[in-house]
C-alpha cells in the first residue's frame, strides 16, 4: 500500500439478490491522506453501496480494500475500525429522539475507554464548533433540519476519525442550509486533515471536491480534478 493513500481499491465486486444486482462491478479506487472528494451519479448507481463498503458496514464479494491499513476483505472483527477511523454522516441524520443533542453526540464513545467527563467534555467542544452550545439539551426533535445535520456532523466527528463519509449529508436541506453543511464539513477538512468522502446529486456541492467521482452502474466512469 503506498503511504499517501488512506483508501486502496481494486476490483471490488458486490452483488445483491443471489448475483442478479451488481451493485458495484469492478471499482478501481485511490484516495489520499487529507483529500476530499464528491462521489456523483444516478439514483442506485452504487454510490451509498461504495461508501458502506469502505466504511466497512458491509462486505463486498470479490476484490480488495484497504482502507487506513486494515485489509476490509480479511479482517473478522472491524468494530476497533469503525469506532476509531470512521464517522459516518448519513442523509436521514438517525438521531435518538429521546435523548438530548449531547448525549445523541456521546453516544460513539460509549463503547470507548474515555471517562463520563471527558467523552462530555469533547463533545460539547464539538458541538461548539458546529454553533451549536446553546442547544446542547434540546431533543433532536425540537431542532431544525440543519441542527440536526449539524448534531449529525459533531456525532459524526466525536472520535476524531481520519476519513469522513457523507452519503447525501445536504439532500434533506434547502439550498442556503446546504451551503452552510457544506462549508462546515470542507472546512473540518481542512483544519482537522481529515480525509472527506461525500455522496451528493447536486454539481456545484461535488465540484467543491479536490476530485469528483462519477459512478454509473456500479462502475467509475470519470474522475474529474476541480
Ligand atoms: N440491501 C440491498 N438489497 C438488495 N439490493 C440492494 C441493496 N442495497 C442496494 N441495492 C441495490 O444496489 C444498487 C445500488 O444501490 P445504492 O444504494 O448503492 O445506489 P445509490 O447510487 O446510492 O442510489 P441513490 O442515489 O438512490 O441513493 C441498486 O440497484 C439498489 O437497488
Ligand atoms: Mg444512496
Amino acid at each position: 500500500m503506498n503511504n499517501e493513500n488512506i483508501i486502496e481499491i481494486k476490483d471490488l465486486k458486490k452483488t445483491y439478490e443471489n448475483g442478479v444486482i451488481k451493485a458495484l462491478d469492478g471499482i478501481n479506487l485511490e484516495i489520499k491522506k487529507g483529500e476530499s472528494v464528491s462521489i456523483i451519479g444516478p439514483s442506485g448507481s452504487g454510490k451509498s453501496t461504495l461508501l458502506n463498503m469502505i466504511g466497512a458496514l458491509d462486505k463486498a464479494d470479490e476484490g480488495s480494500i484497504n482502507v487506513a491499513g486494515i485489509d476490509l476483505m480479511q479482517e473478522n472483527d472491524l468494530s476497533d475500525f469503525r469506532l476509531n477511523e470512521i464517522g459516518f454522516v448519513f442523509q436521514l441524520h438517525n438521531l435518538i429522539p429521546n435523548l438530548t443533542v449531547l448525549e445523541n453526540v456521546q453516544t460513539p464513545l460509549i463503547e470507548t475507554v474515555i471517562s463520563n467527563k471527558k467523552m462530555e467534555e469533547r463533545a460539547l467542544k464539538i458541538l461548539k464548533s458546529v454553533n451549536l452550545a446553546d442547544k446542547i439539551n434540546q431533543k433532536p426533535t425540537k431542532l431544525s433540519g440543519g441542527e440536526r445535520q449539524r448534531v449529525a456532523i459533531a456525532r459524526a466527528l466525536v472520535n476524531h476519525p481520519s476519513i469522513i463519509l457523507a452519503d447525501e449529508p445536504t439532500g434533506a436541506l434547502d439550498s442556503k442550509t446546504q451551503d452552510v453543511i457544506l462549508d462546515l464539513l470542507l472546512d473540518i477538512h481542512k483544519q482537522e486533515n481529515v480525509t472527506l468522502i461525500m455522496v451528493t446529486h447536486e454539481h456545484d456541492v461535488a465540484n467543491k471536491a479536490e476530485r469528483s467521482i462519477y459512478v454509473l452502474d456500479g462502475k467509475i466512469k470519470e474522475i474529474k480534478k476541480n
